[in-house]
């Protein structure tokens, strides 16, 4: 990876459609940018997301449904073999084990389509909108044993209209999800 000396090096987990990794790879592809994403996993070889990796020249791999536990040894040996810095996790849709964190041992970020610790796991927007909460977000926050728990890096609210649904507010957090995503790797690796 001599070509990415100096700059600091991301891969990305994925389970489908691949919109956040459609934006970051649209963020960091600048060719100044001290930031590189150079490497895709997904769990699901038939994520839309792999085009993306795809079609930007990003080394990227789909694993057939195997065992979680075969998933990630194969992946932290991937993981080492391309030395990089972080892993963020964007629409990816597998619990990491305590295992695979402390033997990656480098930082892992994660997105979530609410305003944690609110609606932690699934359906957040219809959560949401089900409590009639005046507001809701995404949150970037730091992968721990702990689903949806660990430190939050970023949130970004938006506003929850009486005549939004959870398909309309999904559309609403997604754009603000590919705004925050990208500035919260940027902030959180020049902290590193
Ligand atoms: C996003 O809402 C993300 O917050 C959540 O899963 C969704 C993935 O969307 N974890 P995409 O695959 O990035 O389009």
């Amino acid at each position: 990876m001599e070509k990415y000396l100096g700059k600091k090096k991301v891969a990305i987990f994925i389970s489908g459609r691949g919109s956040n990794l459609k934006s970051l790879i649209k963020y960091f592809k600048k060719k100044n940018s001290l930031i590189k994403i150079v490497l895709v996993i997904s769990n699901n070889p038939d994520a839309k997301g792999l085009k993306y990796a795809d079609r930007s020249k990003i080394i990227n791999y789909g694993f057939k449904s195997i065992r979680k536990s075969i998933f990630e040894n194969q992946s932290l040996k991937l993981l080492k073999k391309y030395n990089v810095d972080i892993l963020c996790l964007a629409g990816f849709m597998k619990i990491l084990s305590g295992n695979f964190i402390k033997k990656f041992s480098k930082p892992i970020l994660n997105i979530h389509p609410s305003l944690l610790p609110k609606y932690k796991g699934l359906n957040t927007h219809a959560r949401a909108i089900k409590n009639k909460d005046s507001f809701s977000g995404a949150t970037i926050h730091v992968v721990t044993q702990k689903l949806d728990s660990g430190k939050i890096i970023l949130q970004k609210k938006v506003k929850i209209l009486k005549k939004d649904n959870p398909k309309t507010l999904e559309k609403k957090v997604l754009k603000i999800e590919h705004e925050i995503y990208p500035r919260a790797i940027k902030n959180f690796l020049s902290n590193l």
